[in-house]
């Protein structure tokens, strides 16, 4: 494991995975993503570990996927990519996963987040979907759960502007559990996995399973749709001006084509 440092037993029966790009505020490129899915997989299968805990740093969570190694691909490229078989691994890991933010969980990160099972947010996490500002759109279920999580109206400001959330404003529209002071936030998401951990983890899984039943409904059909156009963006000028225009530290000038 290059990009990520997981520890089994941070305490007894709960794993810790730690996202560690720091240079690229954690940016969610494909390797980072596999060794994220080999660690749920091999997570999932140990009977030490009941509860998951998912990291960043201080700074960020992950400021989103990699737009560096996005910028040049066509819609065909990323269709091929076929990424999203190693994200779906965080929605098919069977033992509650907890993110513990602090600092940026943007676009990807910010569907990462919202993938896993609970939030705790450091009160200097920012949430937001800012894909629209270099020509794309969500395409790991940020339209779907963001929507699901704080409603229409909001997931379109936020979707459709790319503003940020504050962990207070993340907070009052549900899309977290609870937001500590930056000192306190993983230890905060340990004391939440060490109450699980001591329950049954056969009811712990079953109650999960069941939980995400009544989120998913429908869920499916909308990640397709997402995904498809998702992949559409990259047949755009605008994607390939949005994210040079990031790359280059400038402003972009969206055509419409
Ligand atoms: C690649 C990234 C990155 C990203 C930051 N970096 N975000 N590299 N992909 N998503 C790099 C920067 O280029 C820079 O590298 C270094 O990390 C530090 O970032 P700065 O911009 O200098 O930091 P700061 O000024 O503090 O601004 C932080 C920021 C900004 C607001 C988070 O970096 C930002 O806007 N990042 C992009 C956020 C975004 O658009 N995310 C959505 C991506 S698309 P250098 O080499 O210059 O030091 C997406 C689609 C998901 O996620 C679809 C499913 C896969």
């Amino acid at each position: 494991m290059e990009l990520i440092k997981v520890t089994e037993q941070k305490e007894p029966h709960v794993a810790l995975i730690e996202l560690n790009r720091p240079k690229e505020l954690n940016a969610l490129n494909p390797q980072l993503m596999q060794e994220v899915r080999d660690a749920l997989v091999a997570l999932d299968k140990n009977d030490a570990v009941r509860v998951i805990i998912i990291t960043g740093n201080e700074q960020a969570f992950a400021a989103g996927a990699d737009i560096k190694q996005m910028a040049d691909k066509s819609a065909i490229d990323m269709l091929l990519l076929d990424q999203f078989t190693t994200w779906d691994q965080i929605r098919k890991t069977k033992k509650p996963i907890i993110a513990a933010v602090s600092g940026f969980a943007l676009g990807g990160g910010c569907e990462f987040v919202m993938t896993c099972d609970m939030v705790i947010a450091s009160e200097t996490a920012k949430f937001g979907q800012p894909e629209i500002k270099i020509g794309t759109i969500p395409g790991a279920g940020g339209t779907q759960r963001l929507t699901k999580a704080v409603g229409k109206a909001k997931a379109m400001e936020l979707i459709l502007t790319g503003r940020f959330l504050s962990a207070e404003e993340a907070h009052f529209y549900g899309l977290v559990n609870k937001v500590v002071p930056k000192e306190m936030y993983l230890h905060e998401a340990f004391t939440l996995a060490k109450e699980i951990a001591q329950l049954s983890p056969v009811a712990v899984q079953l109650a999960k399973e069941a939980i995400n039943r009544s989120f998913e409904t429908h869920l499916d059909e909308g990640l397709t749709l997402e995904r498809k156009n998702f992949y559409l963006t990259f047949a755009s000028a605008d994607q390939k001006e949005g994210m040079k225009a990031f790359i280059e530290k400038r402003k972009p000038e969206f055509k419409g084509q």
